[in-house]
């Protein structure tokens, strides 16, 4: 396996990496019924384009507003309108669940003396919640969201303020983590040695930026440091 070197700092995307974004929608699906997974992979799909187009738009609203508009914008296009649904699965958003190898991948990267953070879209309050419900706060040196730069991953304004907040002077001393293609890709391409978790059996997007490693789950991380 090829190891990556002169790594200070893991930096861990949060949805679709260490939580599980289909959690809310699996845990109702009885209630939702057959369309339950397409309306959770439309929820998802159109939660990510909201954020790049505020941020080409410069119009930034916060995560919980923008999952919010994209889980309406899902269950009209499915026509989904059982009164509380929506409620319900937006509180099932403040507590996802991890991903079941997390913590024992977290504790073999602490094993290795790294700096661990997350860096996501998420809001302060929003990561907050998540990662106190799954139990994971002494796991993380760092919890950062792009609410401090106002602006949505890609952007490499985000990239940079975690190296900022991490205070690391080379972007080749990050791990940056993520399940998510484009953010493994673009962090890559900003100078974070990047490594993809290829939970989904996704290709590489067509965009430039390449990760140095791929893991299948979390488990394989800490032997790569
Ligand atoms: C995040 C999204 C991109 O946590 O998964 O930032």
């Amino acid at each position: 396996m090829e190891r990556l070197h002169g790594i200070k700092a893991c930096v861990f995307d949060a949805y679709g990496t260490l939580f599980d974004v289909h959690a809310p929608v699996r845990r109702l699906a009885a209630e939702i019924g057959a369309r339950a997974d397409d309306i959770s992979r439309l929820w998802r799909q159109k939660q990510l384009e909201y954020t790049w187009l505020r941020s080409l738009m410069g119009v930034h609203a916060d995560f919980w507003h923008v999952t919010s508009d994209a889980l309406d914008y899902a269950l009209e296009q499915h026509g989904v309108s059982e009164p509380g649904l929506k409620d319900e699965l937006m509180a099932l958003y403040l507590k996802l669940d991890a991903y079941p190898e997390v913590v024992d991948a977290l504790e073999a990267v602490k094993a290795k003396s790294k700096l661990t953070a997350i860096l996501s879209n998420g809001s302060p309050s929003m990561l907050d919640s998540m990662v106190r419900h799954a139990g994971l706060e002494r796991h993380f040196n760092f919890v950062l969201s792009v609410e401090d730069v106002g602006i949505y991953k890609p952007s490499r304004r985000v990239y940079r303020h975690a190296m900022h907040k991490l205070q690391m002077q080379d972007a080749a001393s990050v791990c940056f983590v993520s399940a998510n293609c484009w953010d493994a890709q673009a962090a890559a391409q900003f100078g974070f040695q990047s490594v993809r978790v290829d939970r989904f059996g996704l290709k590489d997007d067509r965009i430039p930026g390449r990760p140095a490693a791929y893991i299948p789950d979390l488990s394989g991380l800490a032997a790569l440091l």
